[in-house]
Parts: C-alpha cells; sequence; structure tokens
C-alpha cells in the first residue's frame, strides 16, 4: 500500500504534492511526508497520524520549491512514527527517496549497508534505497537507481531525488503501480492518475523495470541498460471518484483484483529458502508451540470464517485440538483454558469490540493470546503477546475481500509453521505446500485477468432476483460457502442460508423448491464424493445448482447447472481461490439489483460496539 507522488515544473510545489496526497490518503495513512528540493537543500517535512496533521504543520515549509516528493503511508515494517514516515533520505543527505511496496531482501541489505558504515534512523525496508543511492551515485541519478533497483527483491515503486541534480526526479516499479502525468511544462509520478487529475489527464503508464527520468524538460523512459522506450500517452477520462478507484467502478471490484498483490505481500519474507515457513518476531516462542494443549479461535464476521479455516488447518498440519467460537459468544462464556492455550484472535480491523472482549477473557483464563490483524498500531496489537499482520493494504469497501483472502493465507502459514515446529507434519509436505503457496498469487492474478467476471455477471444476473440461496461446502470447502453467502446477504440483501453440505438433509432442505438456487463449493478435495451425492440430493427437489469446481473437473458441468471454475490446488489452501468466484457473484448480484456495493445498508467497517 502507501500512495507516492513527485512534481517538477515551474510552479511551487508543496501544495501541488499535498493535494496529491489527499487523492491518496485511501492507500494509507498512519504517516505522512514531503521532500521539497529548495535552495540546493532538501526541505523536510514529516508527521504522523492522518494528512489532516500534515496539513496543520504544512506551514513550517516553504512553498519555494519547484521539485519535490511526497508520501502517505500504510506501515508494514516499522510502527508509524516520524523516523518511519517517508522520504528517507541517506547518511550525506544528498538522496531521498518514498517507496509503495516491500524490499524482501532488505534486511540482507542494510546489514551490508551498515558493514560500510551506513547508518539508519529508521525500521523501514525503503530507507535502504537512499543508501544505495549514496553508495552508487556516479554523477547520474537514473543510473544510480538503476543499481539499487538490480539489488533490489520484491515488490515495489520507488521516485528518488538528489540535491546532486536538482531538476531531476527518478522513478521505477515492479509490480506495484506507477504513472506518469504530463501538463505544460511540468510533469507528475504518482501510485495512481487520482494524485494529479486536477492538473492533467495525459499520462503514461510504464512498465516494470524501466526508468522514467522526469525532468522539467519532458519524460524519458529507458531499460535498465539505457535504450529509450515509447509510450504513448494517454488521455483518462475517467472522473476523480473513478481514478481513487484505480478505474474500477466500486473499491469493491478493485480490492477483489488486488488480492494477488495483496497475497504476495502477506507471503513476504515468511517463506525460508529451503521452502519452510518462518515467522519471525511472532512473540510466541518455539517453546511455547511445542507446550501448546489447546487452540481457541476467536472472531467476528468474516474474520470467524477465515478462522474456520485454520481450525482445519491446525488439526491437520499442528495435531492440535481446535474450539473455534464467535467473539460476541465466547466472551460471556466461562471457558477452560490455562497457559498451554493459544487464543488466536482474528481482526482485519484490530479494533472490534467484542474480539478485544473475547481476547480479555481469554487472557484473564491464562491463555497465551496471538492476534491476526490487517491494521499496524492497533488496539489488538497491544493486548496480545504477539501478533501476525497480514498485508493486504487499506481495504475501503465494507464487505471485506482482500483482507479474508490474507487472513486465510495467515492462518495457513500459521498452522504449517506450528506443524513445523511441533514435527507433527513432515518437511517435505511444508515444502510442497510452500511452493504452491508461492505459486498462489499468480495463478490467481491469471484468473482474473482470463476475465471469469463476464460470465459470472451473467449467471448472477440472471439469478439476482430470487429471494433466497442456500449455499453447501463440506470439509474446507464450509468456510468458502459460509463467506460466499455472508458477501451476497451483506452487499444485496437476498436471504441466504448457508450449510454444512452433510447437515442439510436434516432442516434446511425442507426451504428447497422447483429452482431455488444452490450454490456449493465442490472444489477438488477427500469429501468431493459425499459432496457429490448431498448435490444429488437438492437437485431431487429441483434446486438449480451453482458450483465452484477445480479445473479439469469434467464432471462439474454435468452435476451443476452452471459452473465456475478455478485452478487445482491443494485442498487445504483451495479457499484462497475458491472463494474468488463467490466474492465477484456476490458482487455483480447485488449490481444487479442496484445496491451500493461499496456501502451497504446497516453496516460499518469497523465495529467498536457491543
Ligand atoms: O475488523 P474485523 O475483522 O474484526 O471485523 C469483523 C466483522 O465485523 C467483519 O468481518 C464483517 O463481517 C464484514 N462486514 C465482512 O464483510
Amino acid at each position: 500500500m502507501c500512495g507516492i507522488v513527485g512534481y517538477v515544473g515551474g510552479r511551487p510545489c508543496r501544495d501541488i504534492l499535498f493535494r496529491g496526497l489527499r487523492k491518496l490518503e485511501y492507500r494509507g495513512y498512519d504517516s505522512a511526508g514531503i521532500s521539497l528540493i529548495h535552495k540546493g537543500r532538501f526541505d523536510l517535512l514529516h508527521s504522523v497520524g492522518n494528512l489532516d496533521r500534515l496539513e496543520s504543520v504544512l506551514h513550517q515549509m516553504e512553498n519555494g520549491s519547484t521539485v519535490g516528493i511526497a508520501h502517505t503511508r500504510w506501515a508494514t515494517h516499522g510502527r508509524p512514527s516520524n523516523e518511519n514516515a517517508h522520504p528517507h533520505t541517506d547518511c550525506s543527505g544528498r538522496f531521498a527517496i518514498v517507496l509503495n511496496g516491500i524490499v524482501e531482501n532488505y534486511l540482507a541489505l542494510r546489514a551490508e549497508l551498515e558493514v560500510e558504515g551506513h547508518s539508519f534512523t529508521s525500521e523501514t525496508d525503503a530507507e535502504v534505497v537512499a543508501h544505495l543511492l549514496e553508495r552508487s551515485y556516479d554523477g547520474s541519478l537514473r543510473e544510480a537507481v538503476a543499481a539499487a533497483f538490480q539489488r533490489m527483491e520484491g515488490h515495489f515503486t520507488f521516485v528518488a531525488v538528489t540535491i546532486e541534480e536538482p531538476e531531476t526526479i527518478v522513478a521505477v516499479r515492479k509490480e506495484t503501480p506507477l504513472v506518469v502525468g504530463l501538463g505544460e511544462g511540468e510533469y507528475f509520478v504518482a501510485s495512481a492518475v487520482s494524485a494529479f487529475l486536477a492538473e492533467t489527464r495525459t499520462v503514461i503508464f510504464p512498465d516494470d523495470a524501466e526508468l522514467v527520468v522526469v525532468t522539467r524538460g519532458g519524460v524519458e523512459v529507458t531499460t535498465m541498460d539505457g535504450l529509450a522506450v515509447e509510450h504513448a500517452p494517454e488521455v483518462v477520462d475517467w472522473d476523480e471518484d473513478a481514478a481513487e478507484k484505480g478505474g474500477y467502478e466500486t473499491f469493491m471490484l478493485k480490492e477483489i483484483h488486488e488480492q494477488p498483490v495483496a497475497l504476495a505481500d502477506t507471503l513476504s519474507q515468511r517463506m525460508s529458502r529451503d521452502g519452510l515457513v518462518c515467522l519471525d518476531g511472532l512473540g510466541i516462542t518455539d517453546d511455547e508451540i511445542r507446550a501448546l494443549q489447546q487452540v481457541v479461535i476467536v472472531a467476528c464476521g468474516t474474520s470467524y470464517h477465515a478462522g474456520l479455516v485454520g481450525k482445519y488447518a491446525l488439526e491437520r498440519w499442528a495435531r492440535l485440538p481446535v474450539e473455534i467460537d464467535v467473539a460476541s459468544e465466547f466472551r460471556y462464556r466461562d471457558p477452560v483454558m490455562g497457559p498451554n492455550t493459544l487464543c488466536i484472535a482474528i481482526s482485519q480491523s484490530g479494533e472490534t469490540a467484542d474480539t478485544l472482549a473475547a481476547m480479555r477473557a481469554a487472557r484473564t483464563a491464562g491463555a497465551r493470546i496471538l492476534a491476526i490483524t490487517n491494521i499496524v498500531g492497533s488496539q489488538v496489537t497491544r493486548e496480545a503477546h504477539g501478533v501476525l499482520f497480514t498485508r493486504a493494504g487499506l481495504e475501503i469497501g465494507v464487505a471485506a475481500t482482500k483482507t479474508f483472502l490474507t487472513q486465510v493465507l495467515a492462518v495457513q502459514l500459521l498452522s504449517l509453521y506450528m506443524g513445523q515446529v511441533r514435527e507433527t507434519v513432515a518437511l517435505d509436505k511444508v515444502r510442497a505446500l510452500t511452493d504452491e503457496l508461492r505459486h498462489i498469487p499468480t495463478l490467481l492474478n491469471s484468473y482474473l485477468d482470463s476475465g471469469p467476471a463476464a460470465d459470472i455477471e451473467r449467471v448472477a444476473a440472471a439469478y439476482a432476483k430470487n429471494r433466497f440461496f442456500l449455499y453447501l461446502g463440506r470439509n474446507i470447502g464450509l468456510p468458502v460457502a459460509l463467506e460466499g453467502a455472508l458477501k451476497l446477504k451483506e452487499i444485496s440483501y437476498i436471504p441466504t442460508e448457508s450449510y454444512a453440505a452433510g447437515e442439510m438433509k436434516h432442516g434446511p432442505i425442507a426451504l428447497l423448491e422447483d429452482g431455488s438456487p444452490v450454490v456449493v463449493v465442490a472444489t477438488d478435495s477427500h469429501v468431493y464424493d459425499k459432496l457429490v451425492s448431498n448435490v444429488q440430493e437438492v437437485k431431487a427437489r429441483g434446486a438449480h445448482v451453482i458450483a465452484v469446481a477445480s479445473e479439469g473437473n469434467v464432471g462439474a458441468s454435468v452435476m451443476a447447472d452452471e459452473v465456475f471454475y478455478v485452478p487445482a490446488v491443494d485442498e487445504m489452501l483451495s479457499p484462497l481461490l475458491g472463494v474468488v468466484p463467490l466474492q465477484l457473484f456476490a458482487y455483480y448480484a447485488a449490481k444487479a439489483n442496484g445496491e451500493s456495493v461499496d456501502q451497504p445498508r446497516n453496516l460499518a467497517k469497523t465495529v467498536t460496539v457491543e
């Protein structure tokens, strides 16, 4: 996440940059900063908190400079603080950078630079870039950026300036956004068009690993080897609102499409080169993990569904008894737990009142507490013994999508890690699974790029007027069915029932009549044949079956009226792909019914009341 913007031109740019940040605030707002080149030196301003805080101190900075870079941060490495806020500078104070993304090998780079005598002032991964520039600069910022880029692993965009070349900005990207705005004698670089849409609509979109050199004279794009690259300028006709959504019609749709990057970010640095899971800084020691006798998971809503995936994964890989409860119930129980109980509290916001209360109850009962959250510095992180962060970036749509997927990934990583430590899962199995996990962001990206939405939209529109949907799944497919049903009811207000498929015959089957839509999570698994029998039972009552199935399952189209195929993966990892068509299905059903997808009635993104 994070938003970055840079300017070179003829106008004083302090306020231009600030207005750009305002448009990028949705990308993060825990701290912010601006760096201007003024009279041969850097003028730097940082503040902790949202952009109102930066605005309140903006007057401390002169507005004379015509070259600058700015950043609004969503913390990944290092808590929100002035030291960790961007722009970051090198030891000599000649280079400043802003970065969006993650530099995966920053620890190795930092160690290398420290040995050479560089001293660091922040905990961030980004600061290494300023020192890499300082080390390699030999009269050309473009070449220094190229040298730094070639040493960096991960996915990131960064923008660099130096007082040695006070009229130049250099930017480069790798798997994260960068757009260049072409104005009249002035140029912009940013994470999104919205940052400069009020100034110009003419843009170019550089590709990965291209160097973008911006001066008052124009924009030059080259390869790393210095060969010129031509990008035909495009004129964007988005309105400002659409621009903040990156061209998507809603934040929810944008966030569904951000899931591959969110998964890649959450995986980053959590698998060692030899294919094992490494969760450094978990706050729960390996000895404590070995001594565990029980795990209790508490969460609400979508986070509870991610917790259910954790129950299956922990039982299978860590061989521990796992109990799970919704936090609002758990908090008023009298749970039996002790020092060898681990309570895992899952909350994307980290502020949900029920989840916090459940954590406190578990702590009072003697358990160790591990929080899984998306928000650095949130309340759960203050009250837990340990924290495992998801790195989904800021989620604006009220219906959780990318935070769910990253929670699922986090519980899977945690379960594998605990299995590794407890020696309850073979290391070869861990390696096989981490190898699959490594490829899932790419698989999901290709899936989304292959355009499943058109077919899903067609089916959703055909069924959207139905007043009831039954969702079924078994085993690891059950949380996916529960989550798919919650998404549909949250944003389309269509009543849904979600059930373990084998339990359906004990009651819910009475709801079915001719034409009732039944959504079935039928990805490959060891209970697939059992599920097929349950599907036959609903078909015998005249239901219309919409199935999510693994690619290559030729029988699925015989069993179901409509099939959404997803790439086949290990059954324990299948929720990472299987839930995506159901998110899209809910989305298009709500749209077909004309509902407000990003702000459904009666709901709030963060539920801080009991
Ligand atoms: O912030 P949390 O993960 O603790 O939030 C829990 C639920 O309120 C949340 O998942 C809710 O169900 C969402 N609206 C789901 O889309």
